[in-house]
């Protein structure tokens, strides 16, 4: 299922101190987003708000065509929505148990859970370590982990909040793959990043941070732009 995020008004504050005013903002289908800013400027709690798992100081995160009403019965966090944490959360237990626990409750027989669960972790390249207590991973390969545990959940939006901090070229390569594999179904991905990165460069929109509001623009005349500027400075230098 694919759907639309939309932010009205959306207001954060803590304390005395504004941290952002987003006058109105749009999510999905099928978007991929770069998220941008200094640090401290709200990345990781405008990602926090639009998966519910915040509540802002004023406005409103809402599935477009939902209302307010429907949104208060639904209760707190979005099913279908994934927050991926810098530094994921796992319980205590094996490799295995992490990522099969998303789709503990999924229509699935055993079997078929396990072969998913298996083909997670093959492309985060862990299915070695499937047995393994999850107490043994190094940072980078936990994150691994959290990012097979929500590419098995196949939300329809996933907020991936640095994602490739602690990871190393190849593990970025297997998060890319996950990512596309998302969006060639029709999800939409949030990335927040201080570098730019194979990641990064699935995004085709950019929302920036800054003065305590959101600028979106798209990303893809950004990128061309780089692109141009570098290939004219070439030519440049070659035509003496
Ligand atoms: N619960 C809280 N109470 C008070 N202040 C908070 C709370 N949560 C976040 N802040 C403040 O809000 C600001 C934004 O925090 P946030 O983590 O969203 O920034 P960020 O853009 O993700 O930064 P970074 O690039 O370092 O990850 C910070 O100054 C932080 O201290
Ligand atoms: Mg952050």
């Amino acid at each position: 299922m694919t759907i639309q995020l939309q932010a009205k008004q959306v207001s954060m504050r803590f304390k005395d101190r504004v941290l952002f005013h987003i006058p109105s903002l749009t999510i999905g289908p099928n978007e991929a987003v770069y998220l941008k800013g200094d640090n401290g400027v709200g990345k990781t709690t405008l990602l926090k708000i639009l998966a519910g798992l915040l509540k802002p100081t004023s406005g409103d995160v809402l599935p477009r065509h939902q209302s307010l009403f429907t949104g208060l019965l639904r209760g707190p966090g979005r099913k279908d929505v994934i927050y991926l944490h810098q530094s994921p959360y796992l319980f205590d237990g094996s490799v295995f148990q992490n990522v099969v626990y998303g789709i503990k409750h999924k229509n699935l027989d055993l079997h078929d859970k396990r072969a998913e669960v298996i083909s997670a972790l093959r492309l985060v390249g862990l299915e070695t370590l499937a047995d393994e207590h999850v107490s043994v991973l190094s940072g980078g390969e936990k994150q691994r982990v959290a990012m097979a545990r929500a590419w098995v959940l196949k939300p329809s939006i996933l907020l991936m909040d640095e994602p490739s901090a602690s990871l190393d070229q190849e593990s970025i390569e297997r998060l890319v793959f996950m990512a596309q594999d998302l969006l060639e179904h029709g999800s939409s991905i949030v990335i927040t990043s201080h570098q730019t990165n194979a990641l990064t460069r699935l995004c085709r929109k950019q929302w920036w941070i800054k003065d305590c509001t959101l600028i979106e623009s798209p990303l893809l005349q950004i990128i061309d732009k780089k692109h141009k500027d570098k290939e004219n400075n070439y030519v440049a230098s070659n035509s003496d």
